[in-house]
């Protein structure tokens, strides 16, 4: 390689020449991802030009105005972060939407982060990215499944309902082993059957075509029966469950149904993947415009690669093989979460401890979200 007259040598870029802030302009134009940072009361500092192209906004219209005025969907919350930030754990990957200058909404996945110095928050920085294409091919899949899964629902029925009838012994008596056999393949049956109405449920949720039936509710209340049916698998696996609701929570406004389905489900994932004898902690918190709830195990965690899919129909991670499940839980609980216009996320716990901790923010109750 060919040295200048300043003996530097051609090609490379030297880092220690180039001012820092120099530094700092090269690398906001030229990272491939949109990329965001907002100061400490929301306002937008940078933006680069991935971020433009994404949002067709240009930094000049929008630095120095609020982030949630802007773009809507982004992590544009800082109480969304502070939690996290307090725990020492600071990535947040998730899926949203930012909104398009020209209104319309565009499905992103970013990875988001407080920036804090001398333990305070100073601001959010959030890289993002455009999945509408991803959306698409998941939404033309989505469509083919449940075709395929809802004319699969006819024949399990018709073969559930001969082989209650074999168990009830109209046709003729059983022996033991028959019975015991019939009994093996009706539970299958019935668990098949339960995850094409959950998957159902989940593609009819995303159509809009479930209405919540949203209420004000007691989060003491509503936990209560959901712990005590989480109880039973947990104290098998000698787990203790650990509930911590501040006593002056307000009343969360949501489908007391449905939110009680996306509690069992991470709940039930806590106790399928925490080693016995573990611990597992649900913990609400009031923050400014929402209500967070963390759920935190003792299990593997999620690993990197894993992280971005999860959350998708029938993903599941290769450790989980030995464990039981169809990898729809998360799903449903995301596409709940989302048509309360809340958020779900998971985080894993800071090395040397492990574990995964999934945090809901649902938006809180205030007379326009009737
Ligand atoms: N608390 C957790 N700790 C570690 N991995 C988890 C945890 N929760 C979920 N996962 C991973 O995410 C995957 C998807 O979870 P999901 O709840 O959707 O499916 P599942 O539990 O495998 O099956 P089911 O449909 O019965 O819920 C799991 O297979 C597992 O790999
Ligand atoms: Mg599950």
């Amino acid at each position: 390689m060919r040295a200048d007259s300043s003996g530097k040598k051609e090609g490379t870029l030297e880092l220690d020449s180039v001012r820092k802030d120099e530094l700092f302009d090269l690398i906001v134009k030229n990272f491939p991802v949109g990329l965001i940072v907002l100061d400490s009361q929301e306002n937008i500092l940078e933006f680069n030009p991935a971020a433009e192209d994404i949002t067709g906004f240009r930094k000049e219209d929008i630095r120095g105005r609020k982030c949630h005025e802007v773009l809507l969907g982004i992590p544009c919350y800082l109480s969304d972060l502070k939690e996290s930030a307090s725990e020492g754990t600071v990535l947040v990957h998730a899926e949203g939407s930012i909104r398009h200058k020209d209104g319309h909404e565009i499905p992103v996945r970013y990875t988001a982060a407080p920036l804090i110095k001398n333990n305070k928050l100073k601001g959010a920085i959030a890289v993002f990215r455009d999945v509408t294409k991803e959306k698409q091919l998941e939404q033309h899949r989505r469509v083919l499944i449940s075709m395929f899964a809802h004319d699969l629902k006819g024949p399990l029925s018709v073969a559930g309902g001969l082989l209650l009838r074999l168990k009830q012994e109209k046709a003729g008596p059983l022996n033991e082993k028959q019975r015991q056999y019939i009994d093996a393949v009706l539970k299958e049956v019935n668990r098949v059957e339960k995850y094409i109405k959950s998957f159902l449920d989940i593609v009819r949720m995303e159509a809009g075509q479930i209405n919540l039936a949203r209420e004000l509710c007691d989060l003491t209340r509503l936990f209560a029966d959901v712990i005590d049916s989480a109880m039973i698998k947990a104290s098998q696996k000698g787990i203790k469950i650990d509930l911590d609701i501040p006593e002056d929570m307000p009343l969360i406004f949501v489908d007391k149904t449905q939110f009680q389905r996306v509690i069992l489900n991470l709940l039930d994932n806590a106790i399928k993947y925490s080693p016995r004898d573990s611990v597992v902690r649900i913990r609400c918190r009031d923050t400014e415009k929402n209500i967070m709830i963390t759920v935190e195990d003792n299990g593997p965690g999620i690993q990197e690669e894993d992280l971005p899919y999860i959350f998708d129909p029938f993903y599941r991670a290769n450790y989980s093989g030995n464990v039981e499940g169809c990898g729809i839980g998360l799903a449903i609980v995301k596409t709940i979460v989302e048509a309360h216009g809340g958020k779900v996320w998971v985080k894993n716990k800071k090395p040397p401890a492990h574990g995964a901790i999934f945090c809901l923010s649902i938006p809180k109750h205030t007379p326009a979200s009737r």
